[in-house]
């Protein structure tokens, strides 16, 4: 079998910079693409070395045509049902038609086998998703990263830069929380897209910190201690953010409506790993939390400055 490895949604965030690593890794790359594509994005694919197949997901024999030769399928498209449950599963339809042996879906979360129906929805529609991967003749990894680093920078109530507070549920002041870099995220995907041994599930984390190491941190990186705020039990937050789902059907429509966003929130704090994978490939280096922090104490001083 040729090291051919298949990306789809190679012009997004982390499809980009997993491309990057697999070249860098001396696989063969092939994107699907469509028409809507960001044709620059495209372009920069292209002329980094890949080769692209522009084909519609609804082309089934487009896409079994692109799967032709591949050693490995990796899914990272990012959507709703539309994308995480139907284009998925016409992609994986192709790859088991092809005869592709392996497929990657696009998890790229907290470990989402920890939760419960209706605690998220994009892990539902993961879950779902993972009903039809189990159901095919093809071996599946998913990779468990925890939350992307770079959320920290959004004022979230986990680290508020402006209140100088750290929202945390009650018994979770210690419960350490899994973050990992996109750009880690990519580099480890890469190395088990080359990994015909890759296991079910891999779960990794650049960095973890409970809220009370969070708060330590926040005196050696921001020069002041951020106080802790706890905010009632899990099942209260879990309770709210039903109550917000339902006085806002809209939602269902959008990626990341507020109350998905707290459901998020929510299953950093009722999800984690409680074993990593970080070394199963070596040469791969880690993003601290010290140096996330840094970076994001470093971006608000030169807002500041700007704003002056
Ligand atoms: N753990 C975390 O904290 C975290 C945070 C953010 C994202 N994620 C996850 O990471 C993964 C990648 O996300 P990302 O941020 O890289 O996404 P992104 O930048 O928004 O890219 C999404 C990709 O999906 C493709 N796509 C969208 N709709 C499509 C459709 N209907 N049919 C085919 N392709 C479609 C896009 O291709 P086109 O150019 O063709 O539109 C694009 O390449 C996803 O699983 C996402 O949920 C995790």
């Amino acid at each position: 079998m040729d090291n051919i490895i298949l990306v789809a949604g190679a012009t997004g965030d982390l499809g980009g910079r997993l491309c990057r690593h697999l070249l860098k890794n001396g696989a063969s790359v092939r994107v699907v693409v469509r028409a809507e594509s960001n044709q620059d994005k495209v372009n920069e694919l292209r002329e980094s070395g890949v080769e692209i197949v522009a084909v519609s997901f609804e082309d089934e024999a487009g896409l079994v045509s692109a799967c032709k030769g591949v050693s490995c399928v990796v899914s990272v498209l990012a959507g709703l049902r539309e994308v995480i449950v139907t284009a998925q599963s016409q992609l994986l339809q192709a790859a088991v038609q092809a005869g592709v042996p392996r497929f990657i879906p696009s998890d790229f979360c907290t470990d989402f086998t920890q939760l419960q129906a209706g605690e998220n929805r994009n892990f539902d529609l993961r879950k779902a998703f993972q009903s039809v991967l189990e159901a095919s003749n093809i071996k599946a990894t998913s990779v468990f990263n925890g939350a992307f680093a770079y959320v920290l920078q959004y004022d979230i109530p986990l680290l508020d830069t402006k209140a100088k507070t750290i929202t945390y549920y009650s018994g979770k002041a210690d419960w350490q929380i899994d973050f990992t870099t996109i750009e880690d995220t990519a580099a480890f995907t890469a190395c088990a897209a080359m990994d015909d041994t890759a296991p079910r599930f891999l779960r990794i984390a650049g960095f973890r910190f409970s809220p009370s190491e969070l708060a330590a941190l926040t005196v050696r990186v921001f020069g002041e201690h951020f106080k802790l705020k706890e905010q009632g039990t899990l099942e209260q937050f879990l309770a709210y953010i039903q109550k917000l789902r339902t006085e806002n059907p809209d939602g269902e429509k959008q990626l990341y409506p507020q109350w998905q966003q707290m459901q998020y929130l929510y299953s950093m704090f009722a999800a984690h790993h409680h074993a990593l994978d970080n070394d199963r490939y070596p040469g791969l280096s880690w993003q601290t939390a010290e140096i996330t922090l840094h970076a994001i104490n470093n971006n608000r001083i030169a807002q500041n400055e700007t704003a002056i």
